[in-house]
């Protein structure tokens, strides 16, 4: 099972950033916490971070093209904007979840909206790191 896992901007800045909000662990936390997961299954995982909307709109087309068999994305800020992000996501046609550390529910108005949400089979959101294991979890369960 060969699963890429996609982060948006600014989670590169995990444990610095609203850490009220995102918690201390640092992004490298994260990086390690699902490579020692991956590494535990037998998972061929990547982990790749952007800033840039077109960036990891290539991450997602490489998907299809170096054979991923699923994505879990955390698209950060650009959830809520980027159909650029939604079309990808439907022009891969590969089986995506995506996460949000927080619970973006019980926060402002403009995080309502997700895109990227109608191109996946599951959100997982306020569980913290743990939703990208949950992430992965389903999809080898799916
Ligand atoms: C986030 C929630 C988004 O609204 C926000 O812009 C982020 C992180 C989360 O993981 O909770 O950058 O996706």
């Amino acid at each position: 099972m060969k699963i890429l896992v996609i982060n948006g901007p600014n989670l590169n800045m995990l444990g610095i950033r609203e850490p009220e909000v995102y918690g201390t662990d640092t992004y490298l936390d994260l990086c390690n916490m699902l490579t020692d997961y991956a590494k535990n299954k037998k998972i061929d995982l990547e982990i790749y971070q952007s800033n840039h909307e077109g960036s990891l709109v290539d991450k997602i087309q490489e998907a299809y093209f170096k054979r991923f068999d699923g994505i879990v994305i955390n698209p950060a800020a650009y959830t809520h904007t980027s159909v650029a992000l939604l079309d990808a996501l439907k022009s891969v046609n590969l089986p995506c979840v995506e996460v949000h550390i927080s619970d973006v529910t019980k926060r402002e108005d403009f995080r309502q909206t997700s895109y990227v949400r109608m191109a996946v089979k599951k959100t997982i959101m306020g569980h913290g790191f743990k939703g990208y294991i949950e992430a992965i979890e389903y999809l080898l369960n799916n």
